[in-house]
């Protein structure tokens, strides 16, 4: 059976799957979206990605699709459909299909899409060669903790990162500051194994990986401090990585033209990794 997606009440071939052109998510990326990680056939942390979509719709004033209860039922009937066991789920959900006018319409209904992708593991030569990163302007909107679909920064940062042939960009605020990845939160750890990463507000997204590593940290008894750092920090770092439900925890050892540290990945960055990879192991496991 070929790959399918879920679109407004249907499950439909994914080459197929289609929603309106007077879409809103079309018309004005007026939407939002979430990823989760499927480990083992576990949505990893599924209660607090939907926790951040139920944030994302309330900030945007979009109405949810359907109760949580319900789109648990329709990613469980995705997965089972697509044989999803080790993967991601996307969710997105839009304003809905009206004639295109910038004010919100009265009574349109939210459209959602779920679709699976299956997980391609990690490179060796991404782990043991770690990943390079170029820093770019932060040029995005204020309300960067709302997990939009609206993302032309993002792409452009990591096309630029690509022609220079990185992977990614870090984005970096006025004061100089890093503010995050294109698609990943930005991580250091400090001459004096301090494991710093800057704090949530509207300058980043709240990364569910994020959180949950803070946890890990915590409970392994490392060093932590939850702040901003510059650009010139950065390359003065003894460890880099950065987070995401696609990446887990991913090493960086080069920042523009400087190497991170030795070069090589960091120490407590492949513990760091191991944790979590053993937190997603963990998850549907009874005590
Ligand atoms: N991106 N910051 C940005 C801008 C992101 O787009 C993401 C996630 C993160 C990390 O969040 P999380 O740990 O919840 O995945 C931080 C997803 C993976 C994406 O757009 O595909």
């Amino acid at each position: 059976m070929p790959r399918q997606a879920y679109v407004n009440g249907r499950y439909r071939p994914h080459g197929d799957a289609a929603v309106h052109i007077e879409d809103r998510g079309y018309q004005f990326a007026d939407g939002v979206y979430e990823v989760v990680p499927v480990y083992n056939g576990i949505l990893v942390d599924e209660d607090l990605h939907l926790d951040r979509l139920d944030r994302s719709l309330r900030e945007l004033r979009i109405e949810a699709p359907m109760s949580r209860a319900s789109m648990k039922l329709v990613a469980r009937e995705l997965m089972r459909r697509n044989r999803l066991s080790n993967g991601f789920l996307y969710m997105q959900v839009t304003r809905g299909v009206a004639p295109r006018d910038h004010k919100f319409p009265k009574n349109a209904t939210p459209s959602l899409v779920m679709t699976t992708r299956q997980m391609k593991p990690h490179s060796a030569a991404m782990l043991n060669n770690g990943l390079k990163v170029i820093t770019v302007p932060d040029e995005r909107w204020a309300r960067c903790d709302i997990k939009s679909v609206s993302l032309l920064p993002n792409i452009l940062g990591k096309q630029a990162a690509v022609d220079a042939g990185a992977d990614d960009a870090w984005q970096v605020d006025r004061e100089g500051q890093v503010t995050e990845g294109t698609s990943n939160n930005a991580w250091i750890v400090t001459e004096g194994n301090q494991v710093v990463t800057r704090n949530a507000n509207n300058a980043i997204l709240n990364g569910i990986t994020r959180i949950t590593l803070l946890e890990l940290i915590k409970a392994e008894g490392y060093e932590l401090v939850e702040r901003s750092f510059s650009v010139e920090e950065a390359k003065a770092a003894r460890e880099a990585f950065l987070t995401s439900s696609t990446s887990f925890v991913l090493p960086i050892t080069q920042i523009d033209d400087q190497p991170v540290g030795n070069g090589h990945p960091g120490i407590l960055t492949g513990k760091l990794r191991q944790h979590y990879l053993d937190y997603m192991q963990s998850l549907g496991k009874t005590a």
